[in-house]
């Protein structure tokens, strides 16, 4: 308990005590000296003593009227100010300076086996007026609020061995205690700043919100974390991948005059996706001759979503279904090989009008299918498609085999092309069952920006491989037709889930991963189905080892399951009862219902942590571009 109590910080004495709240006699001078007593700063309370073995904290919120009837009353702030008197040591005090303060009881601090503690309520309180009371500031104040229990603190360093990292696990500072608005004398010239840390056992694996009226900062709150956890791993050698899905493009800032990206603090170790091609841009797209029901799946999006007329022939491509056929399906080993068979020749069909629409086959492609050699021989005698074609080969043989497809129905029977090859050829020489025009491919044509030709891997895997890496990958989804970068966005969340979860049931330890997503009302809204990837890893997220970040600023629209389950929470000002309700019902943040309604300030939060078992104000950092780079490069050195 050691420098709880900064007896330059002295405030008052308390009058009356109960197990909820305290009232403290204060004057005017006593304030002054310590800065100002603002509305919910914490105090401490303590008998006068040496050493005091219990430790008051409370919180301010609101003054008191000093009785001036009841005897006992009056007796005892009459004693209280005479101790006033000797306290101060500079002769009586004039009676006008006296005032009173409330206070909320928020714990008690101890001791036990040498380690802090601090319980969350008072075991027993004196009716007499005894206890001195200071307003804690710097290092005091640090103490306080960076106060985990013992408890936590041997579950985290447990936690930090099993990372084979040493001492404690990380925290990461996001911002300083400031109490109200107008903040002139508590954090002005002079006074001593109290740094506030997240702790990285309150903050890996758990759920943040971080809640705000737009521009109150939110972005930035999130830009900030993103940053200490960065630097923070990097300095303790621990790799916690980050992954941003940054709807509005402001932490990849694709833009050059912009300043403040992330990515250019980490440039090394920040990825950043994007759907159409960007210089400094990986594609966070799939190469559509080998994600094939991916890029279908996309082409369908992107085509329903334009005013195109659609064909009858482009209406039964829409609803194509390019999943490989499965041997439990079928019948018999027979019908399954003729089956697999019509799907390559489907698939070699489809392939074959990608090329023709300008979608760029990667390097040496080839397609390939198997035909009964009465077909083959007809078609063109001196080529095997099995053996592979070019796109163009491909194209000819196609052409061919629809020019003399009645022949080719005697010989294979009316089946051998199946329906949807039949459309796929349809498309592909502009032309409808009846020979009429059609513009089949062409339809195509204005969305191979959404081809990748240069992937070869699923673009969900090699992300997942960065944040395994310990990386920042940063989603931009301000560019790229929505349907889509939803799709994507989610297979994206899906996949890290799966293949994380598939590690924690193979009994090992899944790597750190944060998920941090803007706009949350809108995918993990009051009507989200729970079952959904988003709720899920809401949810569940902490046995796979990701923690989620969300940002909203409608309270009221999250789904309040999610909510209950959060661990930690940000919030700054919010304009409405109705938003201000929904939180109130946590913790102590009703003390706080008229101040986040009043206070606009940017970044100016408060905080309820895990390890909290109460609220505290903060006034979070602001994401300094350059300094933060500064600081990378020192963590660098360090770690
Ligand atoms: N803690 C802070 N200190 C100082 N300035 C800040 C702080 N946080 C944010 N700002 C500034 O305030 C502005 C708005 O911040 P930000 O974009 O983070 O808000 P937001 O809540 O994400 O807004 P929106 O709802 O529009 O997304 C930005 O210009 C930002 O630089
Ligand atoms: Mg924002």
């Amino acid at each position: 308990m050691d420098g709880l109590i900064q007896e330059g910080q002295f405030v008052g004495w308390t009058y009356q005590m109960d197990y909820e709240q305290a009232l403290i006699l204060t004057c005017d001078d006593w304030k002054l000296r310590a800065r100002g007593v603002p509305l919910h700063c914490f105090l401490v309370a303590a008998k006068k003593a040496e050493a005091p073995r219990e430790i008051v904290l409370m919180r301010v919120t609101g003054a008191a009227a000093l009785p001036q009837d009841g005897e006992a009353a009056r007796a005892k702030i009459e004693a209280c100010q005479g101790r006033a008197a000797d306290q101060a040591g500079d002769g009586a005090k004039d009676e006008f300076q006296f005032g009173g303060l409330k206070c909320r009881v928020l714990g008690t601090f101890y001791e036990r086996e040498g380690r802090l503690r601090l319980g969350s309520d008072i075991e027993s309180y004196d009716s007499a007026a005894q206890l001195a009371v200071y307003r804690p500031v710097g290092a005091a104040l640090e103490k306080i609020v960076n106060h985990i229990s013992p408890e936590r603190a041997i579950a985290a360093e447990e936690e930090a061995r099993r990372l084979g990292l040493k001492g404690e696990l990380p925290r990461f500072p996001i911002g300083t205690v400031r109490y109200s608005s107008t903040d002139r004398q508590q954090r002005g010239e002079g006074a001593e700043p109290a740094a506030f840390h997240l702790n990285a056992v309150d903050f890996l694996a758990r759920r943040t919100a971080v809640f705000g009226m737009t521009r109150t900062g939110k972005s930035n709150t999130v830009k900030q974390l993103v940053s200490v956890v960065k630097r923070t791993g990097m300095e303790r050698g621990l790799e916690i991948g980050q992954i941003i899905y940054d709807l509005n493009g402001e932490y990849a800032n694709a833009n050059q005059q912009d300043q403040g990206s992330i990515a250019k603090v980490y440039p090394e170790d920040t990825i950043r996706y994007r759907m159409i091609p960007t210089p400094g841009f990986e594609l966070m797209l799939n190469n559509f001759y080998r994600q094939i029901s991916e890029g279908h799946n996309t082409l369908r999006g992107l085509i329903e979503g334009s005013k195109l007329t659609r064909s009858a022939d482009i209406e039964a491509f829409l609803n194509m279904d390019f999943e490989e056929p499965r041997k439990e399906d079928s019948n018999s080993d027979h019908e399954y090989q003729r089956q697999l068979a019509q799907h390559r020749l489907k698939l070699a069909a489809y392939q074959t009008m990608l090329t023709r629409a300008g979608y760029e086959p990667p390097p040496g492609f080839e397609i390939r299918f198997e035909v009964n050699p009465g077909i083959r021989q007809k078609v063109n005698r001196t080529v095997d498609p099995a053996n592979g074609l070019t796109p163009a080969q491909a194209y000819d043989w196609f052409d061919m085999a629809r020019q003399i497809q009645e022949e080719l129905i005697t010989i294979g029977g009316a089946s051998w092309i199946g329906p949807d090859t039949n459309v796929l050829m349809n498309l592909l020489l502009q032309k409808n069952d009846q020979g009429g025009y059609i513009p089949g491919f062409r339809l195509l044509q204005p969305f191979k920006d959404y081809h990748a030709p240069n992937r070869n891997t699923d673009v969900c895997s090699e992300i997942y491989d960065h944040l395994t890496a310990g990386k920042i990958v940063i989603l931009d989804l301000s560019v790229g037709d929505p349907a889509q970068r939803e799709r994507l966005g989610k297979r994206i969340a899906r996949l890290i889930f799966q293949n994380s979860m598939a590690v924690f049931n193979a009994g090992r330890l899944p790597p750190h991963m944060v998920v941090y997503v803007e706009e949350a009302h809108n995918i993990i809204g009051r009507d989200a189905a729970l079952t959904e990837i988003w709720p899920t890893i809401a949810k569940e997220g902490a046995k796979a080892r990701i923690a989620m970040v969300y940002a909203t600023q409608e309270v009221s629209s999250l789904h309040p399951n999610i909510l209950a389950n959060t661990e930690n929470f940000l919030v700054s000002h919010l304009n409405n009862e109705n938003e201000i309700g929904e939180l109130a019902r946590y913790y102590d943040f009703r003390d706080f219902a008229v101040s986040l309604i009043r206070a606009q300030d940017v970044g100016f939060a408060r905080v309820k942590t895990l390890s909290n078992p109460f609220v505290i104000p903060v006034q979070i950092d602001k994401f300094d571009p350059e300094r933060e780079k500064q600081r990378a490069a020192s963590a660098k050195a360090k770690g």
